[in-house]
C-alpha cells in the first residue's frame, strides 16, 4: 500500500438507503447530541456562504461548513435551491452533497449525496421539537403543504410520537395530496390518511400537531384553527397569521438570533414590532440541555420554527456515513495514488 495514497468513500442516495441510513431516530439522536456539543462550545460554526444567481427567483447555491471537534470531523454541505425547478423542469427544487474530512491529517473521508441528509435534518429538528413541545398522547397531525419537507416531517414526528394514527393533508392541488397519501401510507400503514381537497382548515383545525411546509408566502394558517394544547411546527417562510404566534405560550426556534434576520412569520413580526426578543421562550438546545423545560401543561399551545443549522446537517451526515461504513456500503474512490512528484511517468504528463 502506497503511503501517500488517499482514498475516500462515495455514497449515493441508494447506497445510504440500502445501508439503513433513512433512520429518523438516528438523525434525531445525532441532532440532540450536536446541540449538546454546541452548548459545550465544541463546534466550529462559521457563517454560510451564499451565491444568488437570480434575485427574483432566489436561485442559489449555499456552502455551509461546520466542525464537530469531539468527533474530529469537519464537513460542508453544498446545497442548491432552485424554487422554479418543479414547474420549469419537473425536477426537485433542492439538491445537496456533503464532503466530510477528518481533522487529524485533514484528508477527506467521504463524498455523499446530501439531499437525503438535508431533508432528514429538517424533519429531525421538527421531531426533536415535537418530543419536547407536543403532547405525549398526540394522535392527529395536520399538514398544509404536502411536499418533500412535509413528508420528512411526518416521518420524524411519527418517530417522536408513535401514537399518531391520523394524518390530514392539504396542498395546492389534490394530485399532491393524493401522492402524499399514497407514498406515506406505504410507509405508515397504521396511519389513517385524510385528503382535504386543498382545504387548509379541514387539514389542521383541531389537530394535536399542526405543520405548515409550503412554498407559499402568505398567512395560510389561522389562529382559530389551533386548539389549546396543540403544537405547531412552522417549516416554510411566511405561512401563518401573526395571531398564531401571539396566542402560543411558548415560541421556540432552532436559533432565534438566526431566525430573526430571515423572512419567516416571526421574523416579520419582529421587524414589524409585533414580537420582541423576550417573547421567544427558548432555542431548542436550551430544552435538550434541560435548562428550559419543554411542554409544562396539557393545554398550552406551542410554536416551533427552525431555519437550519449547518452543524446539525453535518452531524446527521456523519451519523449516516458511520452507519454506511459499518455496512461496507458505497464505493472507495482514490483521490491520489502518490504525491505529485513521486509519479514515475510525470515527465510524460507534463505539458511544456
Ligand atoms: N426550515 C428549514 O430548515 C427548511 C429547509 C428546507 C426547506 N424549507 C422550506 O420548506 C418549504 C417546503 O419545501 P418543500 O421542499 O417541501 O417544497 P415542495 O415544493 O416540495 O412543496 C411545497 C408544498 O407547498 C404547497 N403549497 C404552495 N402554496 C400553497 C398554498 N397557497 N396553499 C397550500 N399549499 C401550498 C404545495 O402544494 C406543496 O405541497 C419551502 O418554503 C422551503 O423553503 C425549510
Amino acid at each position: 500500500m502506497n503511503e501517500h495514497r488517499i482514498d475516500m468513500t462515495y455514497l449515493s442516495q441508494e447506497d445510504l438507503l440500502r445501508a439503513g441510513c433513512f433512520d429518523l431516530k438516528m438523525a434525531m439522536d445525532a441532532a440532540e447530541k450536536a446541540m449538546l456539543s454546541f452548548r459545550r462550545k465544541e463546534i466550529l460554526f462559521p457563517e454560510k456562504i451564499v451565491q444568488i444567481f437570480a434575485e427574483h427567483a432566489q436561485e442559489r447555491i449555499n456552502c455551509l461548513p461546520a466542525t464537530l471537534l469531539p468527533e474530529r470531523v469537519c464537513g460542508v454541505k453544498w446545497v442548491s435551491v432552485f424554487p422554479a425547478n418543479p414547474a420549469r423542469h419537473g425536477k426537485q427544487n433542492l439538491s445537496a452533497v456533503f464532503i466530510l474530512s477528518e481533522i487529524d491529517s485533514g484528508f477527506p473521508v467521504a463524498f455523499m449525496e446530501g439531499t437525503l441528509a438535508s431533508n432528514m435534518r429538517v424533519g429531525a429538528m421538527g421531531g426533536v421539537a415535537a418530543k419536547y413541545l407536543s403532547r405525549e398522547d398526540s394522535k392527529v397531525i395536520g399538514f398544509i403543504g404536502a411536499g418533500e419537507q412535509a413528508k420528512m416531517t411526518l416521518a420524524a414526528i411519527k418517530t417522536a410520537r408513535p401514537t399518531i394514527n391520523e394524518c390530514r393533508v392539504s396542498a395546492k392541488t389534490t394530485e399532491e395530496e393524493e401522492q402524499f397519501g399514497t407514498e406515506m401510507q406505504a410507509l405508515y400503514p397504521d396511519i389513517n390518511f385524510v385528503q382535504t381537497n386543498a382545504d387548509g382548515q379541514a387539514a389542521v383545525d383541531g389537530a394535536d400537531i399542526l405543520v405548515t411546509a409550503t412554498s407559499a408566502q402568505a398567512p395560510l394558517l389561522k389562529a382559530a384553527w389551533m386548539k389549546p394544547g396543540a403544537f405547531y411546527n412552522h417549516v416554510g417562510g411566511w405561512e401563518d397569521e401573526y395571531a398564531v404566534a401571539k396566542q402560543c405560550a411558548k415560541i421556540v426556534c432552532d436559533d432565534w438570533e438566526t431566525v430573526k434576520h430571515r423572512t419567516q412569520t416571526i421574523s416579520r413580526m419582529y421587524k414589524d414590532g409585533e414580537l420582541a426578543d423576550d417573547d421567544i421562550y427558548a432555542d431548542l438546545p436550551d430544552m435538550v440541555t434541560g435548562d428550559k423545560p419543554g411542554r409544562e401543561t396539557d393545554d398550552e399551545r406551542t410554536y416551533f420554527n427552525a431555519v437550519g443549522l449547518s452543524y446539525i446537517d453535518v452531524a446527521i451526515a456523519l451519523s449516516m456515513y458511520n452507519k454506511a461504513k459499518d455496512a461496507s456500503a458505497g464505493q472507495i474512490l482514490t483521490l491520489q495514488e502518490h504525491m505529485l512528484f513521486e509519479h514515475k511517468n510525470l515527465k510524460d504528463w507534463l505539458r511544456r
